[in-house]
This record gives structure tokens, C-alpha cells and sequence, in this order.
């Protein structure tokens, strides 16, 4: 399989598991044209193949990304996936858990990027290595710069309601998009796995994230907290759909 299809199949497999995900891209691109116009550096935080990556660059022709992640087998696909877009992406090898992935970075730019997203990826880091990456991004932004992350973020005892309603939309949303033919998770990673040039780096990619504990999940207003302890100057919410969100933070 080419790695145009493996892409459109992730992308599919993603909205299986986030209901509505291109209106949540939708919502971050007009933000973000809202807060930084149309010309502008973003880093991509966590980018995978680069979904969020390519939706900025073909919206915003004079935008330029920072596509960043830690999975070889992701970036091996993002960097077949974002060649079109020539100079205008850099893709960067990182490990967010690395307390100097923001310094080195900075080390390479010229100016302080306006904009950081991410998308469906920092639920992976503890919550003190998230309010970490928080305080890295908000020393990385340009003054008045934008953080956006959308993302699942957990109700916890005192909303049990909601709770119920988002895990049966979540399902529902699961069973419709794998009865349309979506891949389930593990069965996307056996397409790729299969990719002659990357299969190969399975290994790498199981050595990378050996030991890492999974996260316990967070709720909104950690989240809310997170930023403001990282010293964003205002933060919030964009957008919500029961347990899916965009909070922003502005530097
Ligand atoms: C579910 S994918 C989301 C990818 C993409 N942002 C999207 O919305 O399609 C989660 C991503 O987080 C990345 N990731 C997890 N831990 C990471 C870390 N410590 N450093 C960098 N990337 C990480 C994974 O490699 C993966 O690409």
C-alpha cells in the first residue's frame, strides 16, 4: 500500500476514535487565522503522518511548519506524506519527554514560531511532563504567540452524566465508522507495518517507547490549570464536543 492510501486510511481510523475531527481541525485553522493571520511558523507538536501538518500548509500557502514527533515509523511516513510542500515543512525527530527538545529547537530557528498546535497526542505524557511541554512552549512562542491542542480530556467523578454520553457517542461513533470500513488501530499499524521502506523500523519505534507508563487521563480544568501554571497570559477553551476539546493558551 502507497503511503497516499496509508494516510488516507489513518485518517480515517483517527475519526473513527474523534467524532467530527475535520470540524476540529476547521475550528484550530480559523483560530488560528484569527489570532496570526495567514503568514506564520507553526510547530506541529506529536504531528504523526502529518494530518494537521498538511491541512495548515494547503490552507495557509504562506505558512511554514515544524513538524515534530518521536515515532521513526510516523516521521518516516510524514516525511513521505508533507514532500510536497518542499521547504516550507521542516521535520524535526524529537522526544517531547526531553526537557531541551524546545532549546535545541530554538537553537535552529531564526524567529519564534507565532503558532504551536497539536492534535489527538500530548494524552500521552504524564501530567508533569505536560505541564513541562506547556512551560517549553510558551518560552518557545513569539510574544502574543498562539498554543492550540485539541484533544480528549476526561470527565471525572462529579460529571458521571456526561461521562456516560460521551463514552456512548464514542462508541457509536467507533461501531458506524468500522461498519463504513474504517481500520481499527492495530489494524492500521499492520498496513504499515507492511511498507517496505518502513515495516522496517518497527524495531526502533518498540525500543523508542519501551517503559513508557500511559498517562491517567486529565480533565479540562487541568488542563486550564496546566497552562496557566506554564505562564500563558490567557488561556481557554475554542471548542468542545462532550469530551473533546481545543484549549488555547495565548503567550
Ligand atoms: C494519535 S497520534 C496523533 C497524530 C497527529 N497529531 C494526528 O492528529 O493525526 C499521537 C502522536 O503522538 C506522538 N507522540 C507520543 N509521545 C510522543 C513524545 N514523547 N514525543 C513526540 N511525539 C510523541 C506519537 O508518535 C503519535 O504520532
Amino acid at each position: 500500500m502507497n503511503h497516499t492510501e496509508l494516510v488516507e486510511r489513518w485518517d480515517r481510523q483517527q475519526a473513527a476514535y474523534i467524532a467530527h475531527r475535520e470540524a476540529r481541525f476547521e475550528v484550530m485553522l480559523g483560530a488560528l487565522e484569527l489570532a496570526v493571520g495567514t503568514s506564520f511558523t507553526a510547530v506541529d507538536l506529536a504531528c504523526g503522518p502529518g494530518s494537521l501538518a498538511s491541512r495548515l500548509l494547503s490552507r495557509f500557502p504562506e505558512a511554514r511548519v515544524i513538524a515534530i514527533d518521536y515515532d521513526p515509523m510516523l516521521l518516516a511516513l510524514a516525511r513521505k506524506h508533507l514532500a510536497g510542500f518542499g521547504d516550507r515543512v521542516q521535520i524535526v525527530d524529537a522526544d517531547l519527554v526531553d526537557p531541551l527538545w524546545s532549546a535545541q529547537l530554538r537553537d535552529q530557528l531564526e524567529d519564534r514560531p507565532q503558532a504551536v498546535v497539536s492534535t489527538t497526542a500530548l494524552h500521552w505524557l504524564l501530567p508533569a511532563q505536560l505541564v513541562d511541554v506547556y512551560g517549553q512552549v510558551r518560552s518557545l512562542l513569539a510574544r502574543g504567540g498562539l498554543l492550540l491542542n485539541g484533544d480528549h480530556f476526561r470527565f471525572d467523578e462529579r460529571t458521571q452524566h456526561i461521562a456516560s454520553w460521551a463514552a456512548r457517542h464514542d462508541s457509536a461513533t467507533q461501531k458506524r465508522s468500522f461498519v463504513e470500513g474504517a481500520d481499527e488501530w492495530d489494524a492500521w499499524w499492520n498496513l504499515l507495518g507492511a511498507h517496505p521502506d518502513i515495516g522496517p523500523l518497527q524495531g526502533e519505534r518498540t525500543r523508542r517507547f519501551a517503559g513508557r507508563d500511559a498517562s491517567p487521563p486529565t480533565t479540562v480544568k487541568f488542563q486550564l490549570a496546566a497552562l496557566r501554571q506554564a505562564g500563558f497570559a490567557e488561556s481557554g477553551t475554542v471548542w468542545q464536543l462532550f469530551d473533546d476539546y481545543v484549549v488555547y493558551g495565548v503567550a
